[in-house]
């Protein structure tokens, strides 16, 4: 179990937290603690700030917060399985492209905390070099590519036990559960991952799906009689939330209709490493480096520039008009220039 004996929630700036556990932000905002204009300080600070009236008004009890933060802190570190799976590295080495052709690299590693993105055509074998690192492939795939973790052939747990795993691909799972409620689906997760409070941790994890999705949905919803951008939105919860494992996998994040870049956020928390397979640029650049597929095979791994950076910034810009239009238009309003 994790403690948190390297910060003091109290004392330290509220921006040092925050930067260590960013999940703790949702536990505040939850709480009716507005800390916009406080990064730079601390809690303390802040109830100091608090006018007593309003603290009797709102029956804010900072003592009990602070005693409840630590312990929701606690349990999102082991949640998430901070302290008993670390993974330093991903190896890729080099199999064969589609017509056969070795792939032109000696290696590639991926080291904790960085976003890969994968790019290349449609049916270029993106997905494919995904189902790769999920299968922890051993040249026992119709690529050939081995992977190791942290530089060494993995344990076969990698393979087998699916709480290990975390790949944000919810159609093939769906097919499992038919007749279950939102509800009791996700306490059949929350029960398969030994959680304690899964009461909390279930109504969390739909308030954070129905964050990413368009239309809400409750926990007595049937799982089969969700949409495909609200059951995306729902598996994405439930791996950011519930699932253990360091390694994220994300095939096509952007088709779901969802909101991209808040589910990307939830997804990200500290010592994760992040691999997408993407046809949207902004995605794509995101990541600090990217991978090309060209033909089934790895043509080249290209590190985000700083132009591109900057390009980045235009392209968020226009999606941004992009997205507006595309609520107008589903909102049932009419586009005007
Ligand atoms: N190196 C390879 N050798 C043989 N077959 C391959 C290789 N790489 C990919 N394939 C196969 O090519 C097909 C298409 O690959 P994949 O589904 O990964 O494409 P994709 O890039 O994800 O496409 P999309 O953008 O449409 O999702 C799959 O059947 C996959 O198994
Ligand atoms: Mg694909």
């Amino acid at each position: 179990m994790a403690t948190l004996t390297d910060v003091n929630l109290r004392h330290d700036k509220i921006d040092t937290i925050l930067s260590k556990y960013p999940f703790a932000e949702t536990f505040l905002t939850n709480n009716g603690v507005d800390v916009t204009n406080f990064r730079e300080n601390s809690l303390d600070d802040y109830f100091k700030s608090l006018d007593p009236e309003h603290i009797e008004d709102h029956a804010i009890d900072p003592e009990h917060l602070l005693d409840q933060f630590s312990v929701f802190i606690s349990q999102m570190l082991s949640f998430l399985g901070e302290d008993d799976k670390v993974v330093e590295s991903i190896t890729i080495l080099p199999g064969h492209d589609k017509s056969g052709k070795t792939e032109n690299f000696s290696e590639f590693i991926i080291q904790k905390n960085e976003i890969v993105s994968i790019v290349g055509p449609t049916g270029s074998g993106k997905s494919r070099l995904l189902g790769d690192i999920e299968w922890a492939a051993q040249n026992d795939t119709p690529t050939g590519r081995s992977i190791l973790i942290n530089g060494k052939t993995p344990d076969k747990k990698w393979r087998y036990s699916s709480s290990e795993k975390l790949v944000a691909q919810l159609s093939q799972n769906m097919n499992f559960v038919m007749d279950m409620s939102v509800f009791e689906f996700l306490e059949l997760h929350a029960e398969s991952r030994m959680v304690t409070d899964s009461e909390t941790v279930i109504k969390r994890i739909i308030e954070e799906a129905n964050n990413l999705a368009g239309e809400k949905f409750d926990p007595n919803t049937p799982i089969t009689a969700l949409s495909g951008g609200q059951s995306r939105a729902l598996m994405i919860a439930d791996t950011a939330i519930l699932s253990k494992s360091p390694i994220i996998l994300i095939d096509e994040i952007e088709n779901a209709g969802i909101d991209r870049k808040k589910a990307l956020k939830l997804l990200l928390s500290e010592d994760k490493i992040v691999l997408m397979a993407t046809h949207d640029p902004v995605l794509a650049l995101m990541g600090n480096r990217r991978i090309v597929i060209k033909n089934g095979g790895i043509l080249k791994i290209i590190e985000t520039t700083e132009e591109e950076k900057e390009i980045l910034t235009e392209i968020e810009e226009l999606d941004k008009k992009v997205m507006t239009m595309r609520e107008k238009l589903r909102n049932g309003e009419k586009l005007t220039s």
